[in-house]
């Protein structure tokens, strides 16, 4: 069931130069999300910006009696949309549809004595966050190591409610300021090289920018990897009717004309997909 609803700003806090976090609250659509869903704001009543814009779920507020009420999102500044949100304030009120798309599968089949490895580039860290959350009960193997990469230190966050999450949080920068210096895919690489034979049964959930997921995809690969990725790029309607926001993927699913590559649209048919189903462009 998607939900139009009003919902009214708790708060939208700066947590960084350019991030910000809002909280929402939407009891309709907060009940049912799942990880890895995303929520559709109309960021104002005027044509411009005209739509919608998408963003992860990273995390939900319960109220006393630990029903979850509230939504909250967190974003960073790049353009027109995301700068007339961060001018929002509480009490204001938006226009959100959700929840949408299919989220992450973390089922007790699929996640038993697996080590969970997680992998955020930039704003991929939103979704993941939820994740954690819903993971701390699963019957995983070790602890989930989350490895997260930035332009910058000043641009990390959420860091420590991975730790308090459970996480082991591993860190690069693209400049070096703290962790690793160098991309996050190379760090995952490392520590595979480095630690594989003594971690079995490793299984991959990653969101961020497209040549960050293409390259986890053929880590995943050489490394014989299972995994899950979600894909965060350019939206129109968000519920599968405009084709705007299609990919190419290897197969069908279903079994027939499995070399055949298909088109998937990325807000109803994802933004989860297998970490193998991209055919990610050269
Ligand atoms: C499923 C999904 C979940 C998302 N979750 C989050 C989230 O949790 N937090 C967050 O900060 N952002 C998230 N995004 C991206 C977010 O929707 C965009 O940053 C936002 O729509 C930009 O709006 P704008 O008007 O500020 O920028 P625009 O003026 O529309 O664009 C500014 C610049 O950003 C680029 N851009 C816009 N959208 C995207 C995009 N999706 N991917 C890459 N580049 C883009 C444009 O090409 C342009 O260069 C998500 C996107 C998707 C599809
Ligand atoms: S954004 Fe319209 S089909 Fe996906």
């Amino acid at each position: 069931m998607i939900y139009q609803v009003k919902a009214d700003i708790v708060k939208n806090v700066r947590v960084s130069s350019k991030i910000y976090r809002m909280e929402l609250a939407m009891p309709k659509i907060s009940s049912l999300v799942k990880p890895g869903q995303f929520i559709h704001l109309r960021i104002n009543n005027s044509f411009d910006p005209l739509l919608r814009r998408p963003f992860s779920v990273n995390k939900v507020i319960k109220n006393k009696k630990g029903k979850v009420i509230n939504i909250c999102v967190l974003y960073e500044i790049v353009g027109k949309g995301t700068s007339l949100l961060a001018e929002k304030c509480s009490g204001d009120i938006l226009d959100v549809l959700g929840p949408l798309g299919n989220g992450f599968a973390f089922n007790d089949a699929l996640l038993k004595n697996k080590q969970i490895i997680l992998v955020a580039g930039g704003m991929g860290i939103a979704p993941l966050l939820f994740l954690v959350e819903r993971l701390k009960d699963k019957r995983t193997k070790n602890k989930p190591v989350i490895f997260i990469g930035s332009r910058t230190k000043r641009d990390l966050v959420c860091l420590d409610e991975f730790k308090k999450a459970g996480c082991i949080v591993k860190i690069s920068t693209d400049d070096g300021s703290l962790g690793f210096k160098g991309y996050v895919s190379e760090l995952v690489e490392n520590f595979l090289t480095n630690c594989q034979p003594l971690i079995p049964n490793p299984y991959i959930y990653a969101c961020g920018p497209s040549p960050m997921l293409k390259k986890v995809q053929s880590i995943a690969s050489e490394y014989n990897l299972k995994g899950q990725v979600s894909l965060d790029e350019m939206m129109g309607c968000g519920i599968g009717a405009c084709l705007g926001c299609v990919v190419k993927a290897k197969t069908s699913g279903a079994g027939e004309d499995d070399n055949q590559p298909v088109y998937k649209r990325i807000c109803k048919d994802g933004p989860v997909f297998d970490i193998q189903d991209i055919q990610w462009e050269d």
